[in-house]
């Protein structure tokens, strides 16, 4: 198709000036790529150096992909605590250096800074409450706060007494923060009174209140004053973080805990059926994140870094918290969203705080590309050095509106592919070493072997050119261990449908070059004609128009064809839908990709149904587009569940 030729001819290579004083050049990359696979089991003892441990491991790496008995293990022996790792091995060279910068929802009210020290002493509050409310090594801890220092503080005074912390993002409603916290059965949910964000305030504690309704009345509630208004209060079970941190204990000696010992689960939704608890290691995770969080982003000592995701997912886990403060960084974590109170908010953060690295997602840049230029433009951007996405393919278009407008084409873009299942980067630029191409996550990290698999025999595609599914040949330390409570669904998930493989659920495309190419989730391949097409390449088409902000495109069930493109498309702000627009757009993704690419039914969709993490949810845009909207499943997680209405009522399958 002529958009391969297209996208694959842009290039940009590393800089001579970036890449002469960058961790990993180009010849760098070669050389540690190769010892990482043909001696992983060297390569990361001596990675596992990054992290202080109590006990040496004895063994590298334990690994079994195969059916019915996988097992993954890296590290055993070794002991640690995470928490000591993140904190207070800093305390002699960097105690007084800020930590943690807090930048809150309203621009006028102050920013803090938390120096290592300061962030010591909190934690070890947190771990001592947490102690005196009965949680102890290996206890589950849900944590439902908002983007504020105590969330911080919670994950790593769990992470400090070995308990097992469970995050929900402060968006999830009340059903899903009780479902997450009887599946993991948690001993104590911490949460906030009020959780202000974009101007608007959600009320954490009675959302807590009502879920708690359906768990066992032993759970306990820790609540941190974010706003200081009024809340319920359950006398035995309800306890004031701010209150007891006053008397609370600041010395909390950190426990050692296995390699293997998990440090977190997350919840993330699979394509069908509940969500997962997904669980991570309390070893290999703290290895591979402090590793590609120095990596991936070039991070150097005094960097200014920030991940704008919430702590609610796992970027938020690996490259707000652990992987940065393992380093020694300086980390930023914002309350608000990028359109409050203005589309500048991103750029004004910037610039008032310095940041050298700056990691985001494609929606969001989308959003703010949107909104116009000028927004960007007014702010002084010239202390970033490299700019990170992450989350869905992105563009090309959205890809050179972050090179050219927000990085001024000096900062390279780390595409980084990876997954809630992956705890850290598997598919990214390095960027002193790494020639980018607008929409590839190019190459594999270290120790990371990407294989691409016919779909239908199973067997890997030798050729450098290739597409198929992306599937993992061996382990690395972050990978998950388990689902929390069900290794078979573990297994069959991940390990069922191509044997001895890890499946990823991706599709990709790998060029001649060996750079990968995410084509979306192989259940978002649509199949027209014979052929097979990706949504997100018509969705690229759609949106390199100069009219159309977003697009989404789903298949739904066509008699001639056997599906047909359906694509809701979300106009720029100032656009108007047309019948004569319609028709440029469908002549537009004609000659963008081919005629097989043209769009059956076109909806105009002033949004798009998001989740909180701004993924579309697919399943409804589907459901929708069958004219099957009776059976839309749960929509109490999307972003902003009325969107779905103004879908049905416009749609364009009517049966
Ligand atoms: C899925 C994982 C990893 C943190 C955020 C999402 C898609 C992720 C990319 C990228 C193309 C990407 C994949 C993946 N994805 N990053 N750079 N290019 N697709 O975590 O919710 O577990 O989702 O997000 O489809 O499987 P997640």
């Amino acid at each position: 198709m002529n958009s391969e030729t297209k996208t694959d001819a842009a290039v940009y290579p590393p800089s001579a000036d970036f890449a002469a004083s960058a961790h990993v050049d180009a010849d760098r990359y070669a050389e540690l790529y190769k010892a990482s696979i043909e001696d992983p089991e060297g390569f990361w003892a001596e990675e596992a150096k990054r992290i202080d441990w109590i006990k040496p491991f004895s063994t590298v790496k334990d690994v079994n992909f195969d059916l019915g008995n996988v097992s993954i293990k890296w590290f055993e022996e070794g002991t640690l605590n995470v928490a000591a790792n993140c904190i207070d091995r800093h305390l002699e060279t960097r105690g007084d250096q800020t930590a943690i910068i807090w930048e809150p929802d309203e621009p006028n009210d102050e920013a803090q800074h938390i120096t290592y020290r300061q962030l010591h002493r909190s934690v070890c509050k947190m771990a001592n409450i947490l102690e005196d409310m009965g949680v102890r090594k290996g206890d589950r801890v849900v944590i439902y706060l908002p983007m504020i220092p105590e969330a911080a503080y919670a994950m790593l005074a769990c992470a400090r007494i070995g308990a097992i912390h469970s995050v929900v993002f402060a968006g999830f409603s009340p059903d899903a923060l009780g479902a997450r916290i009887n599946g993991c059965d948690a001993k104590v949910v911490i949460t906030a009174d009020f959780a202000p964000r974009g101007g608007k305030k959600t009320a954490l504690k009675s959302n807590t209140d009502k879920a708690l309704l359906h768990c066992k009345d032993t759970v306990k509630c820790l609540m941190v004053r974010r706003t200081g208004e009024q809340t319920t209060w359950v006398d035995g079970r309800d306890h004031d973080y701010n209150e007891l941190a006053i008397e609370a204990d600041d010395h909390s000696a950190p426990v050692e805990v296995g390699a293997e010992d998990p440090l977190f689960i997350l919840y993330t939704s699979g394509s069908t059926g509940q969500p997962k608890g997904v669980v991570h290691s309390s070893g290999g995770y703290l290895v591979y994140t402090a590793m590609t969080h120095q990596m991936t982003f070039d991070y150097h000592e005094g960097d200014i870094y920030w991940c704008g995701a919430d702590v609610g997912w796992v970027t938020g886990h690996s490259y707000i918290l652990y992987g940065p403060l393992a380093n020694g960084a300086t980390t930023l974590m914002f309350e608000g969203v990028p359109t409050y109170p203005d589309a500048g908010r991103f750029w004004q953060i910037v610039a008032k705080h310095g940041v050298n690295q700056f990691y985001t997602a494609p929606t969001a840049l989308r959003a703010l590309m949107g909104q116009g230029n000028e927004w960007v433009e007014k702010h002084d951007l010239s202390s970033l050095k490299v700019l990170g996405t992450v989350g869905e393919p992105i563009n090309p278009e959205a890809w050179n509106w972050y090179y050219k407008v927000v990085g001024k084409e000096k900062c390279p873009i780390v595409d980084t592919w990876w997954q809630t299942e992956t705890g850290g980067h598997l598919l990214t630029p390095l960027p002193g070493a790494t020639p980018l191409k607008p929409g590839s996550a190019t190459k594999p990290f270290f120790g990371v072997q990407p294989v691409v698999l016919d779909p239908h025999t199973g067997q890997e595609i030798a050729e450098t050119k290739a597409e198929g599914v992306l599937c993992l040949k061996d382990s690395w330390p972050a990978q998950m261990r388990t689902v929390w409570g069900d290794h078979e669904r573990f297994e069959k998930t991940y390990f069922s449908d191509y044997k001895g493989y890890y499946f990823s659920g991706d599709g990709c495309r790998r060029d001649a070059d060996g750079d990968y190419w995410i084509t979306g989730r192989v259940d978002d391949v649509i199949n027209v004609s014979g052929h097979r097409m990706g949504t997100a390449e018509i969705e690229s088409a759609l949106v390199a128009h100069e009219k159309v902000a977003e697009a989404a495109v789903v298949g739904y069930p066509h008699e001639i064809k056997g599906q047909g493109i359906y694509a809701y498309v979300t106009l720029m702000s100032g656009q108007e839908p047309s019948e004569d627009l319609r028709k440029e757009l469908e002549q537009f993704v004609r000659s963008e990709i081919g005629p097989i690419a043209k769009p059956d039914l076109i909806q105009w969709a002033p949004g798009l149904p998001k989740t909180r993490s701004g993924k579309i949810m697919r399943r409804i845009l589907r459901k929708i587009a069958e004219d099957d909207y009776g059976s839309l499943g749960d929509t109490s997680t999307l972003a902003d569940p009325s969107v779905v209405d103004d879908l049905i009522e416009h749609r364009m399958n009517r049966k």
